[in-house]
């Protein structure tokens, strides 16, 4: 469904020093796989997401979808169809909220796409992501959590085959956190899903990509493998090495840390 060749991507800064996001990337993602994507802050997973969603193009390497390479010049022509199956759920949720009220938020996107009884679809979904009382609300006047809420139910309505999302548990509370669990676990769908909390990665997923601090993929596999290896952990700065002194006696031993 999914397939990075070798791509790599760099930005120039305000200095205008070229600083590299991502280097030589290649993976797959399948129909239908969970993945969660782990990196520490800094590390290119939102960058990498980006370039997934085609809102950014990779200067080296290529990016396939479905067999079509996904290219700045001839993305046009495939917008359309590539919008509707691709859905990115991005950090901020106030980047995705534009409308005047949670329904006409919902609305949007099957109108856009062509759907029939969109006010029919739009109140269903509202009452799956429990917004039901906030159909007249604009999404301005909602809490983080909320809006991410409102952001996912727009993206859902249009039936996408992947969703890609942002370190979705940030703005969300533990109970919603669960919801989101139960909601995607139940859909047919394929998700590739960011996230710096370790805890929660195999809740979204069973198969993890890893990037280093440098910005390479280290690992692609099964999550509890990654877990069980203390190199690999050390190498994307998730075990330390801490001294302790207890008393007079002092001694170093591994640590395990959530992602910052
Ligand atoms: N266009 C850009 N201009 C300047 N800095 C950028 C740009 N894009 C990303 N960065 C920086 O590159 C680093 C990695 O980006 P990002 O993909 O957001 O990592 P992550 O999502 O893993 O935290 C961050 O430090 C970010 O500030
Ligand atoms: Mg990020």
């Amino acid at each position: 469904m999914i397939e990075l060749r070798n791509v790599s991507f760099e930005y120039t800064d305000f200095r205008g020093e070229k600083k590299e996001l991502l280097k030589e990337i290649s993976f797959k993602i399948e129909e239908n796989e969970r993945v969660v994507l782990l990196g520490i802050n800094g590390s290119g997973k939102s960058t990498l997401l980006k370039i997934l969603d085609a809102l950014l193009f990779p200067q080296t390497g290529s990016y396939l979808y479905n067999g079509t390479e996904i290219k700045k010049k001839s993305f046009k022509k495939i917008s359309r169809t590539f919008r509707k199956e691709v859905a990115f759920l991005m950090q901020d949720p106030n980047m995705l909220l534009f409308n005047a009220t949670v329904q006409e938020e919902i609305e949007f996107g099957l109108r856009q796409f062509g759907f029939d009884a969109v006010e029919d679809r739009a109140v269903e979904i509202a009452k799956r992501f429990g917004l039901e009382k906030y159909l007249d609300t604009p999404p301005f006047y909602l809490s983080g959590g909320e809006k991410q809420r409102v952001a996912l139910a727009a993206l859902i309505a249009v039936e996408p085959k992947i969703l890609l999302m942002d370190e979705p548990s940030a703005n969300l509370d533990p109970p919603t956190t669960g919801w989101l669990i139960d909601l995607l676990s139940d859909m047919e769908i394929t998700t590739l899903i960011s996230t710096h909390n370790l805890s929660l990665a195999s809740e979204f997923g069973d198969r993890a990509l890893v990037l280093s601090h440098q910005h390479r993929l280290i690992f692609d596999g099964a999550i509890d493998q990654f877990i069980g290896n203390q190199e690999l952990m050390m190498q994307a700065n998730l075990l330390h090495k801490h001294k302790h002194r207890h008393g007079s006696i002092e001694h170093a031993h591994f640590h395990l840390h959530d992602w910052e």
